[in-house]
């Protein structure tokens, strides 16, 4: 069942979840996502790049992939189909046209002034299709996609700006990055909760790999409401690839079956790690 972000969040918020997005490159990405949900009856979030659409053929190619796999499967928890980080209207446009269900604007990169600019008109063009729209400020650092970036933590005053646009969740970045840290995080709790109270917003944690899990648990209970996952999910993908070639398994029978090149490890390492996160944000029996 496809539907926007809006109530599933604003139902993670007040009971203390949180909402895992996933990011998916494939088919293969999508049906182990999905499935890993549809076991544990939680809601849950396919994360999709600009980078990662264009790769899967375009936006309408990969809504219908996902509309199709969603029905084939017969999934019955609420799936919630995500532009993540689009970086124009244009490009917001053009996933909500062909069946995203939700987007994100990040025109973080830009003054608060044109952020707010840009995001309002990616909300006034969401609400026609009741799609729902992320936000964010300051930055998240590391690389993502082939943009990379430095931490910048977002102000309160940012905050309140972006949300008077009729968002309806926020990304505030407080510390968090896209890819692998140096050391432990360092992420601003304190400021998690102010910016949640004032704001009245969900919160979305860019970055979720590779934070520790008593982290995790603090900022979901300051406030965050869906967090972001793809590094991990890529890496066990690799790894579950590397131990396929590494056992020679492609070149026993027909071993050089791609189904069985991703089925047999990587397929189920990318299940082990929604699994895990699911557990870990609370989402099990929450659709
Ligand atoms: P990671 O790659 O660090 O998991 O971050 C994912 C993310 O924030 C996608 O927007």
């Amino acid at each position: 069942m496809l539907v926007n972000s809006k109530e599933v969040l604003i139902k993670a918020e007040k009971n203390r979840y949180a909402v895992g997005q996933y990011n998916i490159n494939n088919m293969e990405w999508t049906k182990a996502v999905l499935e890993v949900a549809q076991a544990n009856k939680s809601p849950v979030i396919i994360g999709v790049s600009e980078g990662a659409a264009k790769y899967m053929g375009g936006y309408k190619a990969v809504a219908m992939m996902v509309e199709g796999m969603d029905q084939s499967l017969k999934i019955t928890v609420p799936v919630i189909l995500h532009l993540d980080h689009g970086t124009s209207f244009a490009s917001c446009k053009d996933a909500i046209d062909a069946g995203f269900t939700s987007v994100m604007i990040d025109g973080s990169h830009e003054s608060i002034k044109n952020n707010v600019k840009v995001t309002r008109k990616v909300v006034e063009y969401a609400a026609k299709f009741d799609v729902s729209v992320e936000a964010e400020v300051g930055t998240v650092g590391g690389t993502e996609d082939g943009i990379t970036g430095g931490v910048n933590y977002a102000s309160l005053d940012e905050c309140l700006a972006i949300s008077k646009t009729g968002i309806d969740s926020l990304a505030a970045s407080l510390g968090s990055v896209h890819g692998h840290y140096e050391g432990e995080p360092n992420l601003g709790f304190a400021e998690m909760e102010q910016y949640s109270k004032a704001t009245k917003l969900p919160l979305v944690l860019h970055g979720g790999s590779g934070i520790p899990d008593e982290m995790i648990a603090k900022a979901i209970s300051a406030g965050e409401a869906k967090i972001n996952v793809n590094t991990e999910i890529q890496e066990n993908f690799a790894k579950g690839i590397r131990q396929y070639i590494e056992e020679k398994k492609d070149l026993t029978g027909t071993g050089y079956d791609p189904r069985k090149i991703i089925g047999t490890y990587a397929y189920v390492n990318m299940k082990k790690v929604v699994q895990t996160k699911i557990d870990l944000f609370g989402t099990a029996k929450k659709a």
